[in-house]
């Protein structure tokens, strides 16, 4: 096991993060790389490894191949860029769900390996007893509810989850996870009445994506919102720029200028003798 070579933790702790409920929004978004860390830690409170960067960065169709290493290796990248935003990396499918032993080993590996605050799971009921586990060891555990991506196939699909019938489970889960002790709650793609109702029962944080702008805080996948990921744009990202657009402007004028041999140009180059002092 490698420590990371960062020594002091950001400022905010998961227990920061759980004392904000019902006070100003919790303001969320994820990070793969130490760049991005410093943009999102200049503004944002709590900065997610999610396992997103398999479908966002590795071009991935779902989450579902994402390793543990590959969580590890972008979690010591982001932890070079934070110094204030809590920061919490996801558990990839396979890595928690056998039981909460298994789920503690790779739990305390990405914790010591990437320097992270807290690690994040999907699953509501049934993983509670797992969540219990690790937080009574030592390991902050943010909890995830509703539309859990992981679980794409035994949904059938990216859907919204808790209409009709599905209401009474999402509440539950929301519920157990509160009780087994998670410090936090992320509610993806769940109606909007059901997840202020869920922000009004339960004692932790709820942190929606495409929920309700009465969660306590919310999350979007950082690329989503910049417009970089172009795959598909679901509903609930509101684009504040169009980085895509503009980095393929720019890609495109780059290799026009290679190709009429206009770049480089004079000032990009170096002169083959130093004239006086110039260098
Ligand atoms: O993997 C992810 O990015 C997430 C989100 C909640 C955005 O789980």
């Amino acid at each position: 096991m490698s420590a990371t070579p960062q020594t002091s933790a950001p400022a905010l702790s998961p227990p920061a993060i759980a004392a904000m409920k019902g006070g100003a929004p919790i303001v969320c978004l994820t990070a793969y790389d130490a760049p991005t860390a410093r943009i999102v830690d200049a503004h944002c409170d709590l900065a997610l490894v999610g396992d997103s960067l398999g479908m966002v960065v590795h071009g991935m169709d779902s989450t579902l191949g994402v390793t543990l290493e590959m969580m590890i290796l972008h979690g010591r990248a982001v932890r070079r860029g934070l110094r204030r935003a809590c920061m919490v990396v996801d558990m990839p499918f396979g890595t928690y769900e056998e039981s909460p032993a298994q789920a503690f080993r790779n739990a305390a590996r990405i914790m010591a390996e990437t320097g992270a605050a807290a690690v994040k799971l999907e699953g509501g009921v049934e993983m509670a007893e797992t969540i219990r586990f690790l937080t009574s060891r030592s390991i902050p555990v943010m909890a995830h509810v509703g539309l859990t991506p992981q679980a794409v196939n035994v949904f059938g699909g990216y859907k919204v989850q808790g209409r009709g019938d599905a209401r009474a489970r999402v509440m539950a889960d929301a519920q157990a996870v509160a009780g087994a002790g998670a410090f936090s709650v992320v509610l993806e793609k769940t109606p909007q009445g059901l997840s202020d109702e869920v922000t009004a029962a339960v004692p932790i944080p709820t942190i929606g994506i495409g929920a309700s702008a009465g969660c306590d805080g919310q999350i979007l996948v950082t690329e989503d919102m910049l417009g970089l990921f172009n795959d598909f744009r679901p509903k609930f990202v509101k684009r504040q720029a169009e980085l895509g657009a503009e980095a393929d402007r720019a890609v495109a004028a780059y290799a026009e200028e290679v190709r009429a041999r206009s770049f480089p140009g004079p000032e990009h180059v170096f002169a083959d003798q130093l004239k006086g002092a110039a260098k």
